[in-house]
């Protein structure tokens, strides 16, 4: 079969219906701000790009000296094309808006432009992730308050994983489907369209260094998992943790499996609601895994129902193939 491009891809999905011009054009800006951010992340230490930046970001985290690039990156491919309101990042207290000389569109882009920044230096994969929504019509400048809509209002979400291969994932609402970047010709081709979470898994993702602090209900949920072919599940697990969200999401939408970043109580004794960012990373992802038949909860509720009330806001986050995630979110909700 003849090779499929993301451009020819972006042209059917707008024959079809599913997105407008403005929109293929920003799907294919953030694409082309990727493949430079694969360069820089491949460059590794010949690019002087590893080590720390020196400054915090909005979370008051050390920030890479990547983590800035990609940033960098995103925020001036974005600024001219016309096609966004205003864009919104991880790394950045306030939204970003157009500058005055160029024309506005009708999106709002946000992203978190190097997940899983830690493991940069240790050579580990790592990814952007992004979610497009709508500017409400009326608005003359987008501000914070204009992106604070729940996940269901996605346009579109995607992820790029700079891993063994650069791999962009994405949905538009019409299934998930995978791009991989062929590095000679300098385009992303389809590589899976339609992609399928299992139902069923037996592959778990957590970071069980907490699991002494975690609430009753994942404790028990994750012993039962431990305890195996003679425990309450009556069969094995195995366990898999990256430490980069798009690494694990990424093999969840490879083989199945599921992801858990739970609250616990380091967690909530800081006043804390979650690790992870809802507009961010949370939201994104339970678009990309749902749309692929996988479920996505903060353990309590759907992520995507979720009414955002800062930009920045966390939450626990549940997803990948249903049946597990069901059972997890059904201890929690019994136990309340
Ligand atoms: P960061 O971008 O600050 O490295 O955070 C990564 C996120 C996510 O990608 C990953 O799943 C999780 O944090 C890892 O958290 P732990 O370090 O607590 O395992």
């Amino acid at each position: 079969m003849k090779p499929v491009s993301l451009i020819q891809f972006l042209i059917e999905e707008r024959r079809a219906g599913h997105i407008n011009a403005e929109l293929s054009l920003l799907i294919e800006v953030v694409a082309r701000a990727c493949k430079r951010i694969a360069v820089a992340v491949n460059k590794g230490a010949l690019g002087g790009v590893l080590g720390n930046a020196g400054t915090d970001n909005v979370q008051g985290e050390a920030q890479k000296k990547l983590d800035v690039i990609s940033n960098e990156i995103l925020l001036e491919a974005n600024a001219w094309g016309g096609h966004l309101a205003a864009c919104a990042s991880e790394e950045m207290e306030d939204p970003q808006p157009i500058p005055d000389m160029y024309p506005k569109g009708q999106h709002l882009l946000l992203f978190d432009p190097l997940d899983g920044s830690s493991n940069i230096d240790v050579n580990v994969s790592v990814g952007t992730i992004f979610s497009v929504l709508r500017c409400p019509d009326d608005v003359a400048e987008a501000k914070a308050e204009h992106f604070l809509q729940p996940g269901i209002t996605q346009l579109a979400a995607g992820y790029v994983v700079y891993g063994p291969s650069t791999v962009l994932v994405l949905t538009f609402g019409h299934g998930t489907h995978e791009f991989t970047l062929d590095r000679e010709v300098g385009s992303f081709v389809l590589s899976r369209r339609d992609i399928r979470i299992p139902e069923a898994t037996a592959e778990f993702a957590i970071n069980m260094s907490n699991q002494r602090h975690w609430e009753a209900p994942m404790q028990r949920y994750i012993g039962e998992l431990l305890a195996g072919k003679d425990g309450p599940r009556g069969k094995d697990f195995n366990m898999r943790w990256v430490a980069s969200m798009v690494a694990d999401v990424h093999r969840i939408l490879t083989r199945g499996g599921v992801f858990y970043y739970p609250l616990d109580a380091k967690i909530t004794a800081k006043g804390g609601t979650g690790k992870l960012r809802l507009m961010y990373e949370a939201n994104p992802m339970a678009f990309i895994v749902e749309q692929a038949g996988g479920a996505a909860t903060t353990g309590r509720e759907p992520i995507m129902g979720v009414q955002p009330t800062s930009l920045h806001q966390r939450v626990p986050v549940f997803l990948g193939s249903k049946q597990e995630i069901e059972q997890a979110t059904h201890y929690h909700l019994q136990a309340d």
